[in-house]
């Protein structure tokens, strides 16, 4: 993970990054950050009116929205706020960030990493009683999850969700394993405990079900209760090998390019990967698709990710000769093939900060990682695949009024937007977490050079 020094030197930098980059999605984005905050659609408070999953926890008394005071705040007041928060609450606090988090965030964060890191991350400062994520739902979850009982997690938005992470919920996927269970003849109501396995040495199920880390507790406690575990995009292929040693096949949700990119890598048939849809019978298969499947894979996406194109690696590669390309595994399987690696976004720091100085590297992942890369190493020529700038709009909640009003909250005695998941969900989603924590990352393809 990243040292304070270094970002705080990145983020002082990052208009030069900004400046590689011509077209936006939303011509709002070429304003610079703080007069584009101020804009209705992306300001602070201006999430309030945004659907929040139903399984938000705590839905009830979640707050509305941002006080009107913290959203008229200037930068430096802001700052100043969030520094005295800080400095009162010690030890007490810790703030995760996300890579994907802006720069005004990532300057306070104690830890940034990517998701794998930063499910870790808390649990190296027990001293802490409340964590604040900077991140999206589903890492605010997960936190608390392993967190322990007098822990408390602060998601300061709580309408930073994840688009990929709602696409597959707890009811189409109970009901996908009724079908799967009725294809391949086992009892879709019998769980398994957590020692299933050590119990039964060589003993093969007949689906284990995969959640990537981009999906909501109740999906994670499926997997606890069905032998199943978490992966994230990190050690996706660890995770993989696990439940092939365990079961004849695999149901992965809700990513269907990590899922089929890694798959891939590890020498599995594309036609053994059949794709479920939720809303179509069988998920849109036959019997004979299932019964040579070895990887079901979610029809669920990254929007952020889907928009990297092998035109945009051909173009990189015709422009800069001698350029790598790196990607996200959550971009489609094209892209990740014509790309030099694939891997998490702490694979993808990794790559360019081994990059020697004077190399040109074209990324495919969201723009604001990306920027903070190029603003981090001037002398290396860093941009995104993407040349229309299109950030993950839900990581961008994350406004330093709502991390303010949060860290005032903690300093006044005050758990405000605290993430807690319903102690059921949790003991069985902790199965499957526990079993993701301990599969070691390893990069998908290519990797740090
Ligand atoms: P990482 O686990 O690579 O940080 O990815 C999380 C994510 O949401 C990517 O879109
Ligand atoms: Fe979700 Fe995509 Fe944003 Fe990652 S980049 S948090 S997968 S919407």
């Amino acid at each position: 993970m990243t040292s304070v020094a270094e970002r705080i030197a990145g983020s002082a930098t990052a208009s030069t990054a900004q400046s590689l980059a011509t077209t936006t999605c939303d011509t709002d984005l070429a304003e610079p950050t703080w007069v584009f905050d101020a804009l209705p659609t992306y300001g602070p408070g201006a999430s309030v009116a945004d659907v929040i999953p139903a399984e938000t926890p705590n839905a009830t008394r979640r707050p509305g929205q941002l006080p009107l005071a913290y959203q008229k705040m200037s930068e430096a007041e802001l700052h100043e706020r969030i520094v005295a928060a800080k400095e009162k609450l010690g030890d007490k606090l810790v703030i995760l960030g996300h890579y994907y988090q802006r720069d005004e965030i990532v300057a306070y964060a104690d830890f940034v990493g990517d998701s794998f890191q930063l499910a870790n991350a808390a649990l190296t400062r027990p001293d802490a009683e409340a964590i604040v994520f900077c991140g999206v739902h589903f890492m605010a979850e997960t936190a608390d999850i392993l967190a322990r009982e007098d822990q408390h997690v602060i998601l300061p938005n709580l309408a930073a969700g994840c688009s990929m992470a709602d696409m597959a919920d707890e009811e189409s996927v109970e009901a996908a394993w009724e079908e799967l269970a009725e294809v391949y003849g086992f009892d879709p109501a019998v769980e398994i405990d957590a020692d299933w396995f050590e119990r039964n040495p060589g003993v093969k199920l007949p689906v284990i079900p995969v959640t990537y880390m981009n999906s909501n507790a109740a999906l994670k406690a499926f997997c606890g209760r069905h032998g199943g575990i978490v992966c994230t995009s990190s050690n996706a292929r660890t995770v993989l090998e696990w439940a092939f040693e365990r079961g004849e096949r695999v149901l992965f949700f809700p990513d269907q390019h990590l899922g089929r990119n890694t798959a891939k890598a590890m020498g599995v048939p594309l036609e053994q990967m059949p794709m479920w849809n939720p809303r179509k019978d069988l998920g849109g298969n036959t019997e004979a698709d299932l019964d040579v499947a070895r990887v079901i894979l979610w029809h669920g996406f990254c929007s952020v990710h889907k928009r990297f194109t092998t035109a945009q690696i051909d173009a990189a590669r015709a422009a800069h000769p001698g350029v790598q390309v790196v990607v996200h595994p959550e971009c489609p399987m094209p892209v990740v093939d014509a790309a030099d690696a694939a891997g998490s976004t702490e694979l993808i720091r990794r790559f360019v900060a081994d990059a020697a100085p004077g190399s040109t590297i074209a990324i495919g992942t969201e723009v604001n990682m990306v920027n903070r890369l190029a603003a981090q190493h001037p002398d290396r020529t860093i941009f995104c695949l993407d040349p229309v700038i299109c950030p993950c709009s839900t990581m961008y909640r994350i406004h330093p009024g709502y991390l303010a009003w949060t860290l005032d909250g903690l300093v006044e005695g005050e758990w405000r937007n605290e993430i807690r998941v319903d102690p059921e969900v949790a003991t069985h989603a902790r199965i499957a977490l526990e079993r993701m924590l301990a599969a070691a990352p390893q990069p998908l393809t290519g990797g740090a050079r």
